[in-house]
Order: structure tokens, then sequence, then C-alpha cells
């Protein structure tokens, strides 16, 4: 039985739906409640038990790179002017409990492109992947990932989170076809993964959530992936073939909320979520809004 030990956080994209805040920073380094998103998401894949993050970057945009490596100058600082509570935590920033090792994708050729940028990292091993745009609360670190690796170092079989949304939205999402609505240990059984379906021929409300957990055999699909109308390689393609393959499919329904903070109204609904935890903060914008 493998383990799992690594996780793909492909933060390579264009992120054109967020232009101009994005023209020269990676979307994951926007701040969420004054952090930038790609903490959130590290510390969930640290939470579910991740040893190693694989971090894809674009070579032309301010990365999460240099974010999680020590910073002495301001640490220096920080010490001088004896501000303990700062200084601790941007030690805890770059002394996470996991290995973060950075690749550059030398050009955005899509999420498929993305995971494949990271290969020779991943040997044979089985990986997960994190989309890093889609925000789940952390109060639910524990449930979703964490329980898909759990799954997967039980049984060995590939999954992916699921989360419903509205049927007049299918279009926005990759919507899953399922065969066992009322599944035992809530890991529903996936036939069909369609990519942006109109509502009328979606097969159902559920959309892939960002969160995967991949047995080595997918990379095998991706490298046989051709590059779609607008040369990108898309996961949505490999994981068709996955299944035309009839090879097992598992999907996990997502606990908490989830926000995308890949588009500016996601990402304002984000920040405010994420900011409401400081109930003073709350207070003081809810009496701002009135
Ligand atoms: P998205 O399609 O949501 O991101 O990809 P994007 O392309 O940056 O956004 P728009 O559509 O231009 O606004 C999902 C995830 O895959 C990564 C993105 O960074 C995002 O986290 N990605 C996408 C890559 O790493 N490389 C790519 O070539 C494409």
């Amino acid at each position: 039985m493998k383990k799992l030990k690594k996780v793909i956080i492909p933060a390579a994209g264009l992120g054109t739906r967020m232009l101009p805040a994005t023209k020269v920073i990676q979307k994951e380094m926007l701040p969420l409640a004054g952090k930038p998103i790609i903490h959130y998401i590290v510390n969930e894949a640290i939470k579910a038990g991740f040893t190693e993050i694989i971090l894809v970057t674009n070579e032309n945009k301010i990365s999460s790179e240099s974010y999680f490596e020590t910073s002495f100058e301001l640490e220096t600082a920080l010490s001088k002017i004896s501000n303990k509570t700062l200084l601790k935590e941007m030690r805890e920033i770059s002394n996470l409990k996991a290995k973060i090792i950075n690749v550059k994708q030398n050009k955005p050729k899509g999420l498929g492109h993305a995971i494949l940028t990271a290969e020779s990292l991943i040997l044979d091993e089985p990986f997960a992947v994190i989309l890093p745009d889609m925000i789940i609360d952390s109060n639910y670190n524990l449930k979703n990932l964490a329980l898909m690796k759990k799954n997967f170092e039980k049984t060995q079989v590939s999954s992916i989170l699921l989360g419903k949304c509205k049927k007049s939205e299918t279009q926005n999402y990759g919507i899953v076809k399922v065969k066992n609505k009322n599944s035992k240990n809530n890991f529903l059984e996936i036939n069909d993964v369609i990519e942006k379906p109109n509502p009328k021929k979606a097969p159902s409300n559920l959309f892939v959530a960002g969160r995967y957990v991949f047995s080595n055999e997918i990379l095998r699909y991706l490298n046989k992936e051709k590059p779609d109308l607008s040369g990108e390689i898309q996961l949505t393609g490999a994981l068709y073939n996955f299944l035309k393959d009839s090879k097992t499919l598992k999907g996990l329904l997502l606990e908490g909320d989830i926000h995308d903070c890949g588009n500016k109204l996601g990402y304002l609904i984000a920040n405010l979520a994420f900011s409401f935890k400081d109930k003073k903060i709350k207070r003081e914008v809810l009496k701002f809004i009135k």
C-alpha cells in the first residue's frame, strides 16, 4: 500500500479574470484577510498530512517562492523593535512542517501541463493536486482533502472533491456524473466528467472542487492528452479517458464553504468570509455596510 506524501499546487496560470491585479503578481499571492491565498492552501496541505509540497509557478510573475523562505532582514528588524508576536509569525512561515519545492512552468499551457511540469519530482508515487484559487473554510482542514488522503492510503483508489452548485451555474465548472448517490462511506462512484456543460445537458449539479488524489497512473493519461483549441492540456480530458478505460474514480462531497478566488466577486466574498472570523472586524464592516 503506497502512502501519499506529495501534493502539487499549480499556480502558474495567467489569472486573466483578476487583471490588472495579476499583471505582475500571481493570483495566489493576493491577500485574503491579511495573508496570501497560498498560505492558507499550504496550511491545508500540511494539516492533511502532506510532507512535500510542489509549487508550480509562472516565471514571469512575482510568485510565492520567496514567501516561504527566511527573510533575515525582516527578522533582524523585528528583533530590534522587539516585536515578538510578529517575529514568531514570520518564523513560522519559513519553518513549516513540510518541504516546499518550486518548479517553473515555462508557458501557461493549461492545468494538465502544469501538473506534468512536476512529473520528474513525482516519480512513480501517487500524488494530490490542490487548485489554489478554490479556497475552503480552514475550519474543515481535517475533512475533505485529509479524508481523501486517508481513503487513498486504505484503498489505493483515486478521488476528487465535489461541491454542489446551482443547476443554472453548471457552465462555470467541471461537472460529474455519479453512479451511487447513496453510498455508505461518503465516497460516490464517478462515471463521467464534463467540462462546463450547459445546465440542460449537465448530468448533475456536482462540480469538481479543486482537490484531487491520484494514483500515479493518471500521468500516463496526461502525457497522452493533446492540446485543446486554445493550446492547453486539460486535466478534464485525461480524467475522461481514465474513466473511459473503466478505471475507478471516487468523489467525496465537500464539507464547509468554498470560494472561487479566481474571479473578482468570489475573491471579495472570500475576503469578507475570512475577515469575519475576527468578531471585531465583522462588527465594524457590518456597521459600515449598513
Ligand atoms: P484557472 O483556469 O482557474 O486559472 O486554472 P487561470 O488560467 O490563471 O485563470 P484565468 O481563467 O486566466 O482567469 C486553475 C489553476 O491552475 C493553474 C492556475 O494558476 C489556477 O490555480 N494553472 C492554470 C497553471 O498553473 N498553469 C496553467 O497553464 C493554467
